[in-house]
């Protein structure tokens, strides 16, 4: 199948899913690549099916084993109409569980055929730099993968003649899925004398839960817990003081900080 060009959608608020889909771009080598960042709260899905020659790269984090109920939202607007796509999540170095499924799954309801998937790891969300928890990740030798990961796609794509000839993708996880993670009130806080109020935590909220005047306002209900305001924050005044994920940061770095790698499924 010819490809030309080279769709990037993805929803992702700490940035790691983003990097690792631009690696898997590089790795595809087609120049005209183009970016669908549905992170933001007016960020649009639209329908994808004028589509011609095209190959869609779809990512999203992991949320507890699962994608972020925000994706499903988000990307249920794309229809598309048998584009290949390769669909990618990226979790922090504990499991991804039901959430590679899930995205396969999803991509095929919305018209799209998954071809190839793969399951990368980023530094997680909760991961400070006393408690780290894959900090730095994606790094350079997950980039390299994802860049090989990328160069066999395409490969794989050269190698087939028409759409009816790709093999259906078969990807680990099982359905019914695991059970969603039970939204918690909640939010970082903001430490008063550290912060500037510049509004950076506002324009990177994927939820639009921040207010920024004189002082930084969240709504703890509209909060995903997705931590873009703590690791954005120019001056660290963002922290992540619920108990409940304080004891999960714990955790994970207790228990999870031997360095899984990158696995794909083409
Ligand atoms: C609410 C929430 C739940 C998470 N659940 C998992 C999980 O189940 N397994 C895991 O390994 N990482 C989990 N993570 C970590 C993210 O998947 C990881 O940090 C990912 O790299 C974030 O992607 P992004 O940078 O594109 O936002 C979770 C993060 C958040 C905010």
């Amino acid at each position: 199948m010819k490809i030309s060009s080279v769709k990037l959608v993805y929803f992702s608020p700490t940035g790691t899913t983003k990097k690792v889909l631009e690696g898997i771009a590089g790795g595809i080598g087609i120049e005209d690549i183009d970016h669908m960042d549905m992170t933001r709260q007016d960020a649009r899905s639209k329908p994808l099916d004028h589509l011609t020659d095209a190959l869609v790269v779809i990512g999203a984090p992991v949320y507890a084993g699962r994608l972020p109920g925000d994706v499903v939202k988000r990307f249920k607007h794309f229809k598309a109409q048998n584009t290949p796509a390769v669909v990618v999540v990226v979790y922090g170095n504990r499991e991804y569980e039901d959430a590679l499924l899930e995205l396969s799954d999803l991509s095929r309801d919305l018209g799209f055929v998954p071809v190839s998937g793969g399951a990368f790891i980023g530094e997680h969300s909760y991961a400070t730099a006393d408690l780290p928890i894959a900090n730095g990740r994606p790094d350079e030798k997950d980039l390299e993968k994802a860049a090989a990961f990328g160069a066999g796609v395409i490969k794989k794509m050269t190698g087939i003649k028409k759409g009816e000839d790709i093999t259906p993708l078969k990807v680990p996880g099982n359905f019914p899925y695991k059970q969603a993670m039970p939204s918690v009130s909640g939010s970082p806080i903001t430490l008063a004398d550290l912060c500037t109020t510049c509004g950076t935590c506002a324009e990177v909220c994927p939820k639009a839960a921040i207010t920024v005047n004189d002082t930084v306002e969240t709504d703890p209900d509209l909060c995903i817990k997705c931590c873009a305001c703590v690791k954005e924050c120019p001056t660290a005044a963002r922290i992540m003081d619920i108990p409940r994920f304080k004891d999960v940061a714990k955790w994970l770095n207790e228990n999870c900080s031997h360095r899984k790698e990158p696995e794909v499924f083409i």
